[in-house]
């Protein structure tokens, strides 16, 4: 099973002609699914998959980059660089070098849905790209999962119930030899309202950061 959807996928026929009505409008956007950003040296360095919900229409959408222009994405990619998930320096486009470290970032829906809000059959039918996304990790010891949708998609890519690996913020639960980390998302909704601060996001990585340096049981 292919791991990123056709260009123009047509599975889900109301993001399909969402982005269909955004490339006459923005032309030179991405206007795409949006594929999983992977480090240099490949997929066997992959320890850390963070998984998010779905590309923002002015950022992904526009640059073809997970958080790449999003709002979300100043926190996630600084928190990132202060564990030592990248190097380089993140400037909110997709040739500013940036390299991620053991890390990739992925979404549980690849495609921009209108309002920042896909569908229950949205995210079920992208779910076939994300499991094999998931298991083409050889190396994989730990994802983080940004808010419920992507929590659960994550538990439901693994044949898991939900109900038994509930989402919290900060929650921890092992599935085979990964560890899933939840946070709630990095959304400027979350972190304006307060329900998200910086040190509870930082604290989610740093948790990361010590169980893959084995110092976390
Ligand atoms: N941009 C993404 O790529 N994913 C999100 O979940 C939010 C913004």
């Amino acid at each position: 099973m292919s791991v990123e959807p056709s260009p123009d996928c047509p599975i889900c026929t109301r993001l399909h002609d969402f982005i269909a009505a955004w490339r006459v409008k923005e032309p030179g956007w991405h206007n795409a699914p949006v594929p999983t950003f992977l480090p240099i040296g490949g997929i066997n360095q992959v320890q850390l998959l963070v998984v998010g919900l779905a590309p923002g229409l002015r950022g992904a959408n526009r640059t073809g980059r997970p958080f790449t222009g999003d709002y979300a994405g100043d926190l996630l990619y600084s928190t990132l660089n202060e564990y030592g998930f990248s190097r380089g320096t993140f400037a909110a486009r997709p040739d500013d070098g940036l390299q991620l470290i053991d890390a990739a970032i992925t979404n549980a829906v690849r495609c921009v849905p209108p309002e920042n809000r896909p569908v229950g059959g949205e995210i079920s039918n992208c779910r076939r790209f994300l499991t094999p996304t998931i298991e083409q990790f050889a190396n994989l010891r730990a994802i983080v999962t940004l808010g419920t949708i992507a929590h659960q998609s994550t538990i439901r890519a693994f044949a898991r119930p939900v109900a038994k690996f509930p989402f919290s913020h900060g929650g921890q639960s092992n599935i085979g030899n990964v560890r899933i980390f939840s946070s709630y998302h990095c959304s400027r909704y979350n972190t304006n309202t307060g329900r998200l601060t910086e040190p509870m996001f930082k604290g989610v990585f740093a948790e990361v950061r010590r169980y893959l340096d084995g110092i976390a049981g």
